[in-house]
């Protein structure tokens, strides 16, 4: 009788235990946007370190090797030579292209309307600086007496006024070495309120706003990150290293800091450093987050950071800027990215102090953040919140 009720017991525990393990884990490949592949280790100092290359033919880097491949990125990107070039002389170029990848896809009709307009534009990639009414850009160049160690690129919205805030007013706070820069498409445009004059008061206020003449959508990522490497190798060309993140990412900016200088060189020279996904496979739920259809990608995710925040060495802008070129367009800026750094020879590394399926509900308690260099996504009060606890002192673990 009492061994039965044990039993019973057990098996209620047990069956909450398997319940917490898999909300955990759907909550988790939720807020990925790929089926969870193994989590990345971090590889031995002894694994190499090469320096970047980008080969004549970029099939074999990317793993588009075999037989004819069906879907429309992995055949665009055998027969890829070089997208449209960037200049708006130009444009018609790259309205072109994406005209002709419409009419390469079969289903193109049946796509979701998002993957349509990405693809319709997607090598029309320079877009000129959007710029308040009276003209005047409030964005100062590195000057060469003051070339940051971290430059710190978030990627927000014109509307996210609070986000950029918190930033501002955390872990974005002033501190040597360190420069803070917010990334964004334009604040008028295609039906939405006209955020212009705010957002014009803004970057006078502030100074720290980078806004280009683009439709700021999650489609349109890429765009920040292009033209960003594209500044940053007219503006800033020496930074050491670039965190690029979104804008409601936590960074432990003294800890990332301490870390960073820390790095063996040969390391910091590639770097390539956040969480990473491996084997990461596309979802396929038509309507669901991050959908990828069958017939516009097949295989694996390269090995990529996710983008709710990672840091790459300053260096490699022009390189990555060359790899883009040559990268058939992808929807999701991460993997974009994953791409890119492929296309070059170049491996991510994982550390752990990077979590970016952040759970809102996890408590915010002091011993979990012993060894926590970013955490995304969190709310401008928790991100608050946060950062005073880490300047109080701590209580001991
Ligand atoms: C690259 O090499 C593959 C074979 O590995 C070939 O099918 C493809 O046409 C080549 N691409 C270019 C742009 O030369
Ligand atoms: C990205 O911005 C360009 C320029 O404003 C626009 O033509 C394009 O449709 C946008 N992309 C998406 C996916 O909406």
């Amino acid at each position: 009788m009492r061994c039965s009720k044990c039993l019973l017991c057990l098996s209620a525990l047990l069956t909450l235990l398997g319940l917490k393990v898999y909300i955990e884990w759907t909550s988790e490949a939720r807020l990925s946007k790929a089926s969870a592949g193994p989590r990345g280790v971090l590889p031995g100092p002894t694994s190499a370190c090469p320096e970047p290359t980008l080969p004549a033919n970029l099939s074999a880097r990317l793993g588009q090797t075999g037989p004819p491949p069906l879907a429309y990125w992995n055949r665009q990107q055998r027969q890829l030579r070089a997208l449209p070039g960037g200049d708006s002389a130009e444009a018609g170029g790259c309205q072109a292209w994406g005209a002709a990848a419409a009419a390469q896809i079969p289903d193109f009709t049946s796509y979701p309307e998002d993957l349509r307009r990405f693809l319709l534009s997607a090598a029309c990639r320079s877009f000129p600086r959007w710029l308040p009414e009276g003209g005047g850009s409030h964005v100062a160049g590195c000057s060469a007496a003051d070339v940051p160690y971290l430059l710190l690129a978030v990627k927000s919205e014109p509307g996210r006024f609070a986000e950029r805030q918190a930033v501002r007013e955390t872990w974005g706070s002033p501190a040597p070495g360190v420069r803070l820069l917010f990334l964004l498409g334009s604040p008028a445009g295609e039906g939405r309120p006209d955020l212009g004059s705010l957002v014009a008061w803004e970057s006078r206020r502030h100074r720290d706003l980078l806004l280009w003449d683009f439709l700021d959508v999650p489609f349109n990522r890429t765009l920040k990150d292009l033209l960003l490497l594209a500044w940053l190798g007219r503006h800033c060309p020496d930074v050491a290293f670039v965190l690029q993140a979104q804008d409601d990412a936590f960074v432990h900016t003294p800890a990332l800091l301490g870390h960073l200088q820390a790095l063996p060189p040969s390391w910091a020279r590639s770097l390539y450093l956040g969480e990473i996904f491996t084997q990461a496979k596309p979802l396929r739920k038509a309507g669901g987050p991050f959908y990828v259809p069958g017939s516009f990608f097949e295989g694996d995710y390269p090995a990529y950071a996710s983008g709710g925040g990672y840091v790459i060495a300053g260096r490699l802008a022009p390189w990555l800027l060359r790899a883009a070129a040559r990268v058939a367009p992808f929807p999701f800026d991460d993997v974009y990215t994953g791409l890119c750094f492929r296309a070059l020879g170049l491996v991510p590394r994982a550390h752990p102090g990077f979590h970016t399926a952040w759970p809102a509900h996890r408590a915010l308690d002091s011993c979990a953040f012993q060894d926590l260099l970013l955490v995304q996504p969190l709310s401008p009060q928790h991100s608050i919140g946060l950062w005073r606890h880490l300047h109080a002192p701590q209580p001991r673990c």
